[in-house]
């Protein structure tokens, strides 16, 4: 156990007892409240998320089954929706504007695995953390991946499928993996 709990802490760049804790803490609350049915549900992660993200605004509808880590690394805007099987790891800090939409199976990562050279083994690694920022009215379909460091402008809508890596142009509509620009809205 404890070996565990020192791997842990190294891969997080030497992460406090409290802020495993915490991590512990929200995965526990967060598995109370992600299948909750209907309205009732809706409401629930609604405070749920008021109380662990680190910036929450009036409204979010997140639907069952979607999961968020690091939390308290996590500021949102004004109206967020996310639909189920998404996936957000904001180890690395994300920050989401007003008007963001989020279709289902999404995921969208701000810290990566180091990979260059044999050794040490990737998963033994420390994780690098590159903060996310997606600014306001950004609609990403279904299935698309969002990797670490990306910054989509305001207005950008993406693909369904589509891989983002880097940066997006105002009111840009990207598509393909890797994504790149198909029009503009
Ligand atoms: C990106 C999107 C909004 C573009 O819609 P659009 O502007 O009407 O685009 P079109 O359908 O006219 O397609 C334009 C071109 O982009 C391509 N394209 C569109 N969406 C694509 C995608 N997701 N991946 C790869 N290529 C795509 C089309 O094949 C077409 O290529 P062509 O010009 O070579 O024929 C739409 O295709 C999409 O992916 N929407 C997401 C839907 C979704 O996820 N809904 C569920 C949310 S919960």
């Amino acid at each position: 156990m404890i070996e565990i709990i020192r791997f842990v802490r190294k891969k997080f760049h030497g992460a406090s007892l409290r802020e495993l804790a915490y991590l512990e803490i929200e995965a526990f609350l967060q598995g109370l409240a992600i299948g909750i049915p209907g309205a009732p549900g809706f409401f629930i992660r609604f405070w749920l998320y008021k109380l662990l993200f680190k910036k929450l605004g009036t409204m979010a509808w997140v639907s069952p089954q979607v999961r968020f880590l690091h939390t308290h690394k996590l500021r949102v805007g004004n109206t967020f929706s996310a639909n189920s099987g998404s996936y957000i790891n904001a180890v690395g800090g994300i920050t989401l504007g007003d008007f963001v939409l989020i279709g289902t199976n999404v995921t969208i990562v701000s810290g990566i695995h180091p990979i260059e050279g044999p050794l040490p083994p990737v998963f033994a690694r420390p994780v690098e953390t590159k903060p996310v920022t997606i600014e306001d009215d950004v609609w990403i379909g279904s299935g698309a991946v969002i990797l670490a460091g990306s910054h989509l402008r305001r207005g950008t809508v993406v693909g369904a499928n589509s891989v983002v890596s880097g940066e997006t142009e105002e009111y840009s509509v990207v598509a393909g993996s890797p994504a790149r620009k198909i029009r503009s809205r």
